[in-house]
């Protein structure tokens, strides 16, 4: 499918704008054959839009809020931080601008009866980016549960398992942040309940299905090398369960561990799905011992193209979905409700965690009672400071403004040294020799690494003991023996 026009079945263009030029930048792909033209990117990061300017030497680039939105765009790809997504979003809609806008929409309730308010009284389009539900698997299977294959959904576990510790102190490219001595806005300290929706998405889009009650209890356990010392950052783990509207029940999984993962299973009355490892089967005839077969769900045109975007093809999808709306009308699956559905999941299991695991309802957005009862629901996590937090005060001077770089290189060595020490431990047990000695060889690479970068920390602890900056980088090197 290279023609273009193909696609709507229109010339009409739509003017992009991208606030945002991490994220935002890798979702460029689709956008050509999808009648967008990017024309416009706003970061306040300079590498950032170095980057935007060779992808889009034509479009105007700027690090400025004003001069983007008064530039002649007709919708906004919102990429920006995630705690600042709900304002950001009515900037745009109050400037005129359809949005789509990444994961998650808002943070708090009452900044969900905003956003919802705002896009009514704007009537433009708005659509959440949540792009897990239209892998061409999970694609297949929502097809296929809307033609009752499954039957109701009794129960589902779904989960965004994802180590990104690294990023608590880099840009989305591993670029160390800059200025140094800062740590990431959101990355570094956000539980993940707030970064629910790669996981409970799926599960409403496939089974139309929206989430009504949830509850959490507080995991206390965390990996080395977070800067938030309970489990309520990235490092911790963040499962919640979840009562859906049809009464079944989901286990909804996020978090950092020693192994990422995105098992996915879903279990009908009538028969059940699973995925593991991008694998789907499915086990059907409606008794625990029916016969299970793996399914290849075939891809049509739009599907081939999908197949070349990001994320399981999801990536595609969720562009394709916002310039339909925009130029035929038809709904994307991600509107304000359903997302504000979605993301108030999150919210409530994290406020139930705060209260020791009482099921919290998610309230209904279309309904202005449900509106009225959180419309002034402030309730969200304390943020950590992400400008002073790490050295007590400013970073100052260059030991300090190192820090990003050094735990940047610190992780990554030490990665590679300790995947050695624990293989090598149990070497005589391992089927394949060759797997030994690939890890081993990379071991031996980074150990230069690992030393220079290891001299580099001692600096940092030296000049700066009892900092959360020392205590990090102390964590992550107590992951090797050396
Ligand atoms: N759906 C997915 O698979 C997926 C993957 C990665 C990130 N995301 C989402 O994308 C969003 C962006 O993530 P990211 O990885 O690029 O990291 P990020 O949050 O660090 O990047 C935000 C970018 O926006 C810029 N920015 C923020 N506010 C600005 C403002 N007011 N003016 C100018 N520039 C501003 C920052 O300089 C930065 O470059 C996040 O909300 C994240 O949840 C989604």
């Amino acid at each position: 499918m290279s023609d273009v026009a193909k696609v709507f079945n229109t010339d009409r263009r739509i003017r992009l704008g991208v606030w945002g030029l991490g994220r935002g930048l890798h979702l460029l792909g689709p956008c050509a054959a999808l009648n967008i033209d990017v024309v416009a990117g706003l970061d306040y990061n300079a590498y950032m839009r170095e980057q935007f300017v060779e992808r889009c030497p034509n479009a105007l680039t700027t690090d400025d809020l004003r001069t983007f939105l008064e530039a002649d765009i007709d919708a906004v790809l919102l990429a920006s931080f995630l705690p600042n997504h709900a304002d950001d979003a009515i900037a745009c809609l109050r400037a005129g601008k359809h949005v789509l806008s990444e994961v998650t929409a808002f943070m708090t309730p009452a900044e969900g009866v905003r956003l919802t308010e705002e896009v009514e009284r704007s009537g433009l389009i708005y659509q959440m980016a949540e792009n897990y539900p239209f892998s061409a698997e999970n694609r297949w299977l929502a097809r296929r549960w809307e033609e009752g294959l499954f039957g109701d959904l009794m129960y589902g576990e779904y989960e965004y398992v994802h180590e990104v510790l690294t990023l608590a102190y880099t840009d989305i490219n591993g670029v160390p942040l800059e200025p140094g001595g800062r740590a990431h806005p959101w990355r570094s300290w956000m539980s993940f309940h707030y970064y629910n929706t790669h996981s409970l998405g799926p599960i409403m889009a496939i089974t139309g299905l929206r989430p009504v009650e949830a509850a959490a209890l507080p995991g206390a356990v965390r990996l080395p090398g977070f800067l938030v010392r309970s489990g309520d950052g990235m490092g911790g783990i963040s499962p919640s369960l979840v009562r859906m509207s049809n009464g079944g029940l989901v286990r909804n999984l996020m978090g950092a561990t020693t192994n990422d993962s995105h098992i996915q299973r879903l279990w009908g009355t009538k028969g059940a799905a699973e995925q593991v490892d991008g694998a789907l089967r499915v086990r059907l005839g409606g008794f625990g011992s029916a016969p299970k077969h793996r399914i290849d769900p075939p891809l049509d045109d739009l599907g081939r193209m999908a197949a070349e975007a990001g994320h399981g093809g999801g990536d595609f999808w969720t562009i394709y979905y916002f310039a339909r709306e925009i130029l035929t009308g038809h709904k994307g699956p991600f509107d304000v409700y359903t997302t504000a559905d979605c993301t108030l999941q999150g919210i409530q299991a994290y406020r139930s965690q705060t209260l020791g695991g009482i099921p919290q309802p998610i309230p209904d957005f279309r309904r202005p009672d449900d509106r009225d009862a959180f419309r002034h629901d402030t309730f969200r996590q304390t943020p950590y400071d992400v400008e002073n937090g790490l050295f007590d005060g400013p970073a100052e001077g260059p030991v300090a403004a190192g820090f990003n770089t050094v735990v940047r290189d610190l992780i990554a060595a030490t990665n590679a040294v300790a995947a050695a020490e624990a293989w090598s431990s149990i070497a005589e047990d391992v089927a394949d020799p060759a797997f030994l000695a690939g890890i081993e060889t990379d071991a031996v690479a980074a150990r230069p690494r690992l030393d220079a970068a290891q001299q580099a920390a001692w600096q940092i602890i030296e000049a700066f003991p009892g900092s959360d900056a020392a205590r990090v980088l102390v964590e992550v090197m107590d992951r090797t023996a050396s």
